[in-house]
């Protein structure tokens, strides 16, 4: 397959200073980019996939601190059964391969109701979590049948039900108490949302975080994205004016 092999190649633009804290990569384009080679779009996943390991990487060597990428969404699962077997086969071979560099400073940490995998893929994503819980260098969120509107269901019912034992009054919730009932409990809001493929939309990704996310779209499919692609949204994103609601 030399034909679709990647080269890892130089990245030339230089960095700017102000880095985002937390990025999120809506991977999209897959399908898009296998069926312009004439190729099944599971084929467009296995090399997303390929896409992912490079940007997270990169994303580490650039000293990011969170980083979440949109693997597959609430919605997805109305796909074609045949392309969902092909992302769960992706994932599958990547948490095994991913077993051989657990020391490299990487946490994982998966977002949303993992019960629909199949027991296989459950155990392996329960067992990168612990594996990986005590490095602190990069953290890898993964948002797996993920949808912002389920996750925010959830922590609505979950206050609810505090408040039904009575350990929480409804007008003593807060903003910070659903923001502690989510995935991403604990860790910065996501600063920057990169979108490929064309699409200018949020998908139900990471809907309460991304409230002051600055947004970066280029029409480049997820699998031809690049380091160097990363810059440019980087070199962007420097230059905002991030006022949150102040002058
Ligand atoms: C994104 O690529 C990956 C997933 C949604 C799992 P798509 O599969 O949506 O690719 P396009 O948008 O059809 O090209
Ligand atoms: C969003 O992409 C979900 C993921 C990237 C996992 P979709 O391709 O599913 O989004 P829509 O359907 O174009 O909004
Ligand atoms: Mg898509």
């Amino acid at each position: 397959m030399a034909l679709f092999s990647k080269k890892e190649e130089t990245v030339t633009t230089a960095l700017p200073e102000k880095l985002p804290r937390h990025i999120g990569f809506i991977m999209d384009g897959n399908g898009r980019w296998a069926k312009k080679r004439g190729m099944p779009r599971s084929f467009g996943h296995i090399e997303g996939g390929k896409t992912f390991k490079r940007i997270k990487n990169y994303c580490q060597e650039i000293g990011i601190e969170c980083v979440s990428f949109y693997v597959f969404s609430t919605e997805n699962w109305s796909r074609p059964q045949v392309e969902i077997a092909g992302i769960m086969q992706v994932m599958r071979t990547y948490l095994d391969d991913v077993q051989k560099e657990l020391d490299n400073g990487v946490r994982f940490i998966f977002l949303g109701d993992l019960s629909p995998y199949p027991e296989d893929l459950r155990t392996r994503m329960r067992k990168l979590e612990v594996d990986t819980e005590k490095n602190d260098d990069l953290i890898v969120f993964m948002a797996v049948n993920y949808g912002g509107r389920a996750e925010l269901t959830r922590a609505a019912q979950q206050l609810a039900a505090d408040v039904k034992e009575g350990k929480l009054q409804p007008e003593e919730i807060t903003e910070q108490m659903i923001s502690d009932h989510l995935y991403t409990k604990g860790y910065p809001d996501v600063d920057l949302v990169i979108r490929p493929s064309g699409e200018q939309r949020l998908s139900n990704f990471l809907i309460w975080q991304c409230a002051y996310a600055e947004y970066y779209f280029t029409d480049i499919l997820w699998p031809d994205f690049t380091p160097e692609e990363l810059n440019k949204a980087l070199i962007d994103f420097a230059g905002r004016g991030r006022r949150f609601g102040g002058v």
